[in-house]
C-alpha cells in the first residue's frame, strides 16, 4: 500500500534512536457559510498522502520509536448512518487503511499519555494548538515535519507516477473532446459541461482546480472562472483543466481558434508559445534549474515576437528590461502531484527571485528522477499591463505600440504539459493535440 512506503519514507528522516511522535490531523468536513451545505469533502494532502485515508475527522499518530501507526477514526452513531449512509466497522477500517493500532478519535488524549513523547512533531501552528489543548504539558514542535514531508511528496513512487498516469490519460481524452467539440456561438460553460462529462465518465470525480474555459479576450484572464459567456467566431478558446484521481492531479492548457482555422496573427503567436513550450520539454532532465528553463523560454518569446514586428530592439537589452514578463506574466510551471500547485518548490534558504515574471515561478530547485513537474508558457495581450507600458519610455521604446494596439482583444494563448523527470530527460504524459496542422485536423473532423 502506497501510504506504507510514504510512512516509511518520512520515519527514515528522523534520526536513528530519535523519540518522539508525529501527529497529523485530518481534514473536516466544509460547510457554506452558516448553512448547512457540504462542499465535496476532499482530504488535506499530506494527510492523505501519509494515511491513504480520504474520510473526513481522522487523526493519525507515528510512533518514531517504534515506528508504529496510531489511526483515530470518528465515533459514528445511527444518525450518521441516517443521514450520511452505512458506517465502517472497525475491522473494515483496519483492512482498508492497515495501522498498527486503531482507536476512536475520543483516545487520542489517552493514547498520547500513553506514549509520553518527549516532542510532539505538528504540521502548524493551529495542529500544535488543538495538541496543547489537550494537555498542556505536552511539548509541540513545528519546524520540522512540514519540511520533512515537502521533501518526501516532491519525489513521486511508482505508484503515485501510475495515478498521476491515469488522471493525464483521462484529462487527454477530456481536452481531446472538447477540441473536437467547440464550436463558434457556444456558451464557456458548454465547453466545461463537456470536459466535466468525459472527466466523470472515467470515474474521476474531484477537479484538480477551477478549470479555466475562456474565449476571447478572457483567455488573457490568467485565472478567469467564470466561465459564462459565448464563444464568437474569430475567438481563440483557452481551456485549462484537469481532475485527480485518488487525489493526484493533472493540469493540462490548450488553445485553438473556436472556429478551427488559425487566423494570421492567431498561428504566428501560437508557434512562439509552441515553440518555448517544445524547447523546454527537450531540456528538462536531473540538474536542470527551473529558472534557467523559464529564462530560456522568455528568450525564445521575445524572439518570436520580434520576428512578428511587435516588440523591437536587441533581445539582451529586453531580457535586461525583463520586457517577457509584459507578455508572459506567469511562472514556466511547477510541481504537480496531490496539489496542483504541488510543494516543494521553493526549498529552505531559497528565496523568490525579485524580478517581474519570474517572481512567479513556484520552483527554484534542480530537477531530479520522479519529480513531477508542468511546461506551461504563454503569450498573452493584457491591456492592464502593455496599456501602462505603452506610456513609459522605458518599456515603450522595445514595443511597437501600433502593433500591440491592433492585439489588445487578441486573448492570450498558453499550452502546457505534465512531465515525469526521468534519469536521462522526461516523459510526457500529456498528449493531446498541440501542432497547428494536428489541431486544424481534429477540428474539421
Ligand atoms: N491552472 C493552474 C496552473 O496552470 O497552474
Ligand atoms: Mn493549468
Ligand atoms: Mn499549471
Amino acid at each position: 500500500m502506497s501510504s506504507q512506503l510514504h510512512r516509511e519514507k518520512l520515519l527514515s528522516l528522523f534520526e536513528e534512536n530519535q523519540e518522539g511522535v508525529i501527529y497529523l490531523k485530518g481534514a473536516e468536513n466544509m460547510y457554506r457559510y452558516g448553512t448547512d451545505y457540504e462542499f465535496p469533502f476532499r482530504q488535506e494532502s499530506n494527510f492523505w498522502y501519509i494515511t491513504g485515508v480520504n474520510e473526513p475527522e481522522y487523526h493519525a499518530l507515528l510512533d518514531i520509536g517504534s515506528g508504529e501507526f496510531h489511526l483515530f477514526h470518528p465515533k459514528r452513531d445511527a444518525q450518521f448512518a441516517v443521514w450520511h449512509g452505512r458506517i465502517k466497522s472497525a475491522a473494515e477500517i483496519r483492512e482498508e487503511y492497515s495501522p498498527d493500532h486503531l482507536h476512536e478519535t475520543n483516545d487520542l488524549l489517552r493514547v498520547l499519555n500513553q506514549l509520553k513523547p518527549d516532542v510532539i512533531y505538528c504540521l502548524d501552528e493551529e495542529q500544535a494548538e488543538f495538541i496543547e489543548d489537550l494537555n498542556r504539558d505536552f511539548s509541540v514542535e513545528t519546524e520540522t515535519l512540514q519540511d520533512a514531508i515537502t521533501y518526501c511528496r516532491c519525489i513521486k513512487t511508482d505508484h503515485e507516477l501510475q495515478l498521476m498516469s491515469e488522471a493525464a490519460r483521462v484529462n487527454n481524452i477530456a481536452h481531446l473532446e472538447v477540441m473536437k467539440a467547440i464550436k463558434p456561438g457556444m456558451f464557456e460553460y458548454e465547453a466545461k459541461a463537456l470536459f466535466d462529462f468525459h472527466q466523470a465518465k472515467h470515474g474521476l470525480l474531484q477537479p484538480a482546480y477551477n478549470g479555466i474555459h475562456a474565449g476571447g479576450t478572457n483567455s488573457a484572464i490568467l485565472h478567469y472562472v467564470e466561465n459564462n459567456k459565448r464563444i464568437n467566431d474569430g475567438d481563440l478558446y483557452l481551456i485549462d483543466a484537469g481532475y485527480e484521481k485518488d487525489g493526484y492531479a493533472s493540469d493540462v492548457t490548450r488553445t485553438y481558434p473556436a472556429n478551427g482555422r488559425f487566423s494570421g496573427d492567431q498561428a504566428a503567436i501560437y508557434q512562439v508559445v509552441l515553440d518555448a513550450l517544445n524547447k523546454s520539454i527537450e531540456l528538462v532532465k536531473p540538474g536542470v534549474k527551473m529558472e534557467e528553463l523559464h529564462l530560456g523560454a522568455c528568450r525564445i518569446i521575445l524572439s518570436g515576437l520580434k520576428e512578428h514586428g511587435i516588440v523591437k530592439g536587441s533581445i539582451e537589452e529586453m531580457m535586461e528590461h525583463s520586457i517577457f514578463a509584459l507578455f508572459f506574466p506567469h511562472g514556466l510551471g511547477h510541481f504537480l502531484g496531490l496539489d496542483t500547485h504541488d510543494v516543494g518548490g521553493y526549498p529552505k534558504g531559497v528565496e523568490r527571485i525579485d524580478r517581474p515574471g519570474i517572481k512567479f515561478l513556484r520552483v527554484r530547485r534542480e530537477l531530479m528522477p520522479g519529480m513531477v513537474i508542468t511546461i506551461e508558457p504563454g503569450v498573452y495581450f493584457i491591456p492592464a499591463l502593455l496599456g501602462p507600458a505603452l506610456e513609459n519610455s522605458e518599456q515603450a521604446r522595445y514595443l511597437n505600440e501600433e502593433r500591440v494596439r491592433a492585439l489588445f482583444g487578441f486573448g492570450g494563448i498558453r499550452i502546457e504539459d505534465n512531465l515525469i523527470v526521468t534519469e536521462t530527460g522526461s516523459e510526457n504524459m500529456t498528449d493531446v493535440p498541440k501542432e497547428i496542422k494536428e489541431i486544424e485536423a481534429v477540428m474539421k473532423g
